[in-house]
């Protein structure tokens, strides 16, 4: 069992699109994944509602779901989730945990990041995109005290399909500050087939004509997370 937390401290950059197409990619590959929305934005908790409302079973795979966020006690202290997750995980292969939250205070980033194997970090190529990495970079660094197994990962996403633009390689010089990090080599590219999840809860490949090139991103970024595991 292995524990994966797809989470940036800034909005919209492809968090739950990541988490949500790895999760029915590990379901489709056999094995037996839990998406956990751990986002307050409960995206993913939409993506398997719509999924459920395109009543298209068994055409799309099975994705076991839970929404478990963290709230603030009667007596100021964060609801944990960690135990809750811990205690799930030993029923699958898997949990894929979608976590989101501003800056350095979102609970569900950092005890995500207590009891995880791995935190996956999309990226967009833009400087307000990178400079928002800081937080999440000493996250890292605190939560590998209490957790050094963690590994840490990020990619670029949403890149431009201009051949003649230079946004990844400003990217890879730019994110080489992240001491934290490992940058994959898979890059993500803006493309219309990845924003259709949220309306007819498909991931990529189990769209009617998804593009070929999306296909090889979404294989690519799953061989790297993943690793044969
Ligand atoms: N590669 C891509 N190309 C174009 N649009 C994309 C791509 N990936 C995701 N999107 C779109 O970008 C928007 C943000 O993506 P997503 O919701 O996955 O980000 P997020 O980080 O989970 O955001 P939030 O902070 O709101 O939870 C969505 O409308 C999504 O459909
Ligand atoms: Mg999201």
């Amino acid at each position: 069992m292995a524990i994966y937390v797809f989470a940036h401290t800034k909005g919209g950059v492809t968090k739950t699109t990541t988490a949500i197409n790895m999760a029915a990619m590990r379901a489709a590959d056999g094995r037996r994944p839990l998406l956990s929305d751990s986002d307050s934005g409960q995206s993913s908790a939409r993506f398997i509602n719509a999924r459920k409302l395109a009543d298209r079973t068994p055409e799309l795979v099975d994705i076991p779901f839970v929404s478990l966020v963290s709230y603030m006690q009667d007596d100021h202290s964060w609801y944990q989730i960690d135990q809750d997750i811990l205690k799930l995980a030993k029923k699958f292969d898997d949990v894929l945990i979608d976590a989101g939250g501003e800056g350095h205070g979102s609970p569900e980033i950092r005890m995500a990041l207590t009891i995880a194997d791995m935190v996956i970090t999309p990226c967009g190529t833009s400087r307000p995109d990178t400079d928002r990495l800081a937080p999440m970079d000493a996250m890292i660094r605190d939560a590998r005290v209490l957790n050094p197994k963690l590994k840490a990962v990020l990619f670029p996403t949403r890149a431009s399909t201009n051949a003649r633009s230079s946004d990844v390689i400003d990217f890879y010089r730019d994110v080489a500050r992240f001491k934290q990090y490992e940058v994959l080599e898979t890059v993500v590219r803006t493309r219309d087939c990845y924003t259709k999840w949220l309306t007819t809860g498909e991931a990529v490949f189990e769209q009617k004509k998804p593009p070929k090139a999306a296909l090889t991103e979404m294989a690519g970024l799953y061989k790297e997370i993943f690793n044969g595991r």
